[in-house]
């Protein structure tokens, strides 16, 4: 095995656990230049704008904020200074689509780990980086494709859950695959007797299994970590069931209880996920639980101004 390996000092048992319980794997990424504060500056300011979500939260202490802006028009490094001075959070999404170094980087990256775990296959696979404030903070969550969390500038603590219920039951799921998203999940200060927590520093990974609820907390500096993400065919799969019967549930007020993946359940579900996955019923009900109200302020960094409504719709 060479040193120039992104994944260090694999542990055979990985290969076991990998998908049935969380596991934190070492890795190298964090010494990349593809990582370092100037790339990273240059890379905010040339992203586009469908792309990225900038999200101000509020620190741990406080009572939930969850409000997505956008860069206005600083600099990368005052984008940058502007996270580590305020409560804010960066997510540069598909940054494989966007810049092909990080393509190569993260493919080099899934094919190490398909050398590893036997049965991993070639599943679609995307990453995206994540700039966010020391005391900022993910509120309790799930995601639909697999995932992982790649660490890279920081520290922070992350809180894994059982992948079952109460932590996440079906109905969790159907919502995030019908309106997008993830951090409306109910969430009990009880839940984290159950949770395997990890301070994860640059140099460290962590994997969970599939739809595994997670939270964060940044503990120091501004925090830079990789997600990564990916689908394979069961995956892509489960995501039409959840959308169908999410659907069944809230336009028609019936609860499908077949998760089939395969069977004539499962084909009609897919007709009927690919007939109204874009209705003007989704887009609305999408829309009303999205939407960009502030932008960061230039003059004092991590500030935020109010967007007015009017200006966005225009
Ligand atoms: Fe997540």
């Amino acid at each position: 095995m060479t040193s120039d390996r992104i994944l260090k000092d694999w542990d055979d048992t990985n290969s076991l656990l990998w998908g049935q319980m969380p596991i934190q794997i070492a890795h190298n990424l964090d010494k990349s230049e593809l990582f370092s504060r100037d790339a990273l500056a240059a890379l905010i300011e040339a992203y586009p704008r469908e792309h990225y979500n900038l999200i101000q939260t509020a620190s741990r202490e406080s009572r939930r904020v969850w409000r997505e802006g956008e860069v206005g028009n600083l600099s990368g490094h005052q984008i940058i200074d502007a996270i580590g001075a305020g409560t804010l959070w960066l997510n540069l999404r598909k940054v494989t689509d966007v810049d092909p170094r990080y393509r190569a980087k993260v493919n080099e990256l899934f094919d190490e780990i398909r050398s590893h775990v036997p049965n991993f296959g070639h599943p679609e696979h995307t990453a995206g980086i994540l700039i966010s404030s020391p005391r900022a903070q993910v509120y309790y969550h799930s995601d639909l494709p697999g995932q992982g969390l790649i660490q890279l500038v920081g520290t922070k603590r992350v809180y894994v859950y059982p992948s079952k219920p109460p932590f996440v039951a079906p109905h969790h799921l159907e919502d995030i695959a019908l309106f997008g998203v993830e951090v409306d999940m109910p969430y009990a200060d009880w839940y984290d007797r159950h949770a395997t927590i990890y301070d994860l520093a640059p140099g460290q990974m962590l994997h969970w299994p599939l739809n595994a609820p997670h939270r964060v907390e940044n503990l120091d500096a501004v925090n830079i970590s990789m997600t990564i993400s990916y689908t394979d065919e069961e995956i892509r799969r489960l995501q039409m069931v959840n959308f169908t019967n999410g659907l069944l549930r809230h336009k028609f007020g019936y609860q499908a209880r077949s998760r089939s993946t395969t069977g004539p359940s499962f084909f009609a579900k897919r007709l009927l996920q690919r007939t109204l996955r874009n209705s003007s019923w989704i887009r609305r009900e999408r829309d009303s639980r999205q939407s960009v109200d502030f932008k960061l302020d230039g003059a004092r960094l991590g500030a935020i101004i109010d967007i007015p409504k009017a200006a966005i719709a225009s």
